[in-house]
């Protein structure tokens, strides 16, 4: 495993959809090692305040150049949406395990359904496009339409979509775990794949456990070192307690107890 602390050059930073960002950045060394499911780990400001970096998946890699896609909720993403083209940003990575998709990414006949809630869209995005000669089912849930994103993106791979809105506002009026039961109504797939907030994470794993299909999921924990060191991160599983920074942010969905 290849992990760097770099001082990084922004290539692009720009607000996307209103409430969020989109950054890339030049780095040869973390695009060459990146798996997806990955994270960096962000210095927002040389100041002292915010003095923790803010962990962001990586979004994808073309070249040298990496993207994350971020929400601007707090201050460390205020701050980022201001970094300008041509600074340097101080980022770790990439971090953590990723995906275990290197069998299934060779194959043209297997179903997967990649689910996202809200910005669980930013890793999944980079797995769909190691899945894509399998044309990946991606279910996007938000709770309205001006939340999802990366249409165009999945759309570009081959992903067949299907949207999930709390208001209705489109496609499917509910929760994306109820579109995920309807589906699956209909189709067995190899594996499901999954990103997005705890309370969702866990409705996957439930319905994953009922139909049998094995599933792997991205957990978004609060984080603090991000390397494995301060224990700020972990999660219960059946053989004890495990960092989200260090031993996911992926686990296997009959590994983890709720
Ligand atoms: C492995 C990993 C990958 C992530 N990838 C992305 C990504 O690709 N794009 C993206 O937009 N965000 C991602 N996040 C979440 C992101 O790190 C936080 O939203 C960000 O740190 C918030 O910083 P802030 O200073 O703007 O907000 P803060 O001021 O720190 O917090 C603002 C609000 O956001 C909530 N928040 C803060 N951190 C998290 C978190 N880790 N998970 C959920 N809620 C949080 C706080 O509870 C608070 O309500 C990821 C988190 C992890 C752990
Ligand atoms: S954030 Fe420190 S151990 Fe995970």
């Amino acid at each position: 495993m290849s992990i760097a602390q770099i001082k990084a050059k922004i290539i692009s930073n720009q607000r996307l959809n209103g409430n969020y960002g989109h950054l890339e950045f030049e780095s040869g060394l973390i695009a060459k090692h990146a798996v997806a499911g990955q994270f960096v780990n962000i210095r927002v400001a040389d100041a002292l305040e915010p003095l923790l970096r803010r962990p962001m998946s990586i979004h994808g890699v073309k070249a040298s150049k990496v993207k994350i896609i971020y929400e601007i909720l707090g201050k460390g993403t205020q701050i980022l949406l201001t970094r300008k083209p041509g600074e340097f940003l101080d980022i770790i990575g990439p971090l953590g395990n990723g995906f275990n998709y290197p069998r299934l990414a060779k194959s043209t006949q297997a179903t997967n359904i990649l689910i996202a809630g809200g910005m669980g869209v930013a890793p999944l995005i980079f797995l769909a496009e190691k899945l894509k000669l399998s044309k990946p089912l991606v279910l996007i849930g938000a709770r309205t339409k001006k939340q999802i994103l990366c249409l165009q993106e999945f759309k570009a791979l081959g992903c067949t979509l299907k949207l999930a809105t709390d208001d209705g506002s489109v496609g499917f009026k509910g929760r994306v775990t109820d579109l995920l039961r309807i589906v699956l109504e209909q189709t067995k797939p190899l594996g499901l794949f999954s990103c997005g907030p705890h309370p969702m994470l866990k409705t996957v794993a439930q319905i994953a456990h009922e139909n049998k299909i094995p599933a792997q999921l991205s957990l978004e924990e609060h984080m603090a070192c991000g390397i494995g060191a301060c224990l700020g991160c972990e999660v219960l599983t059946k053989t004890g307690y495990k960092s989200v920074c260090k031993d996911g942010p992926v686990f296997s969905s009959e590994e983890l107890i709720w």
